[in-house]
């Protein structure tokens, strides 16, 4: 069943499953033996992340970040602030950052210096969709699931207004439920 503030599906549950398995198996043959630790960047890429590790056959950990950009709804400096950070010391440890989708690339791009600042050994970026058009910052994701048009995109972890995370499929959402 569509949601009503649906207007098209643009990956289906099926779909994303077939991409994430993709990922999963590309990920599984470059981190064998390595024990990464997989940085889930909450909340968007929760879904992603969890069907992602579990499409992943080698040996991992896992662990959570939360960071928000400086001046909610404007064009910030690209500062993020820590609301959770990692519990894991990333000193020396082979980092994969899983996100939902990559826009401007400013929330990756700090999380990138900080990982590095704090003497991370590898450090690789996962994202289901890669919103290119976007960006603003040089950054490039090392796997990639979906390029996505720029488009309102919610489900499978994004949101709008902290709705709509729980939708097994990407969707667009209708212009009149955010105008
Ligand atoms: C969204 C998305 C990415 C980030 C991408 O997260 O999940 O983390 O924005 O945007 P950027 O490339 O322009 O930095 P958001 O800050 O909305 O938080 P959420 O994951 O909790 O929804
Ligand atoms: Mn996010
Ligand atoms: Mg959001």
């Amino acid at each position: 069943m569509l949601h009503p503030d649906i207007k098209e599906v643009l990956y289906s549950e099926e779909y994303i499953k077939e991409v994430v398995k993709g990922l999963g198996s590309q990920l599984t043959e470059a981190y064998e033996g390595k024990n990464p630790l997989v940085i889930c960047v909450l909340k968007g890429a929760v879904m992603f992340m969890t069907d992602l590790t579990r499409a992943m056959a080698c040996d991992l950990e896992l662990d959570f970040m939360d960071v928000s950009s400086y001046g909610a709804g404007m064009e910030s400096s690209g500062e993020v602030k820590i609301l959770k950070d990692l519990d894991t010391s990333v000193e020396g440890r082979h980092l994969v950052i899983v996100e939902d989708i990559i826009d401007t690339g400013r929330t990756l791009n700090s999380l990138i210096e900080l990982f590095k600042y704090r003497k991370a050994a590898s450090i690789q970026i996962v994202t289901l969709l890669d919103k290119k058009e976007r960006r603003v910052v040089d950054l490039q994701a090392d796997y990639i699931g979906v390029n996505v048009p720029d488009e309102f995109v919610v489900g499978y972890g994004l949101d709008f207004n902290e709705k709509y995370r729980n939708l097994p499929y990407i969707g667009v959402l209708k212009k009149e439920v955010y105008e």
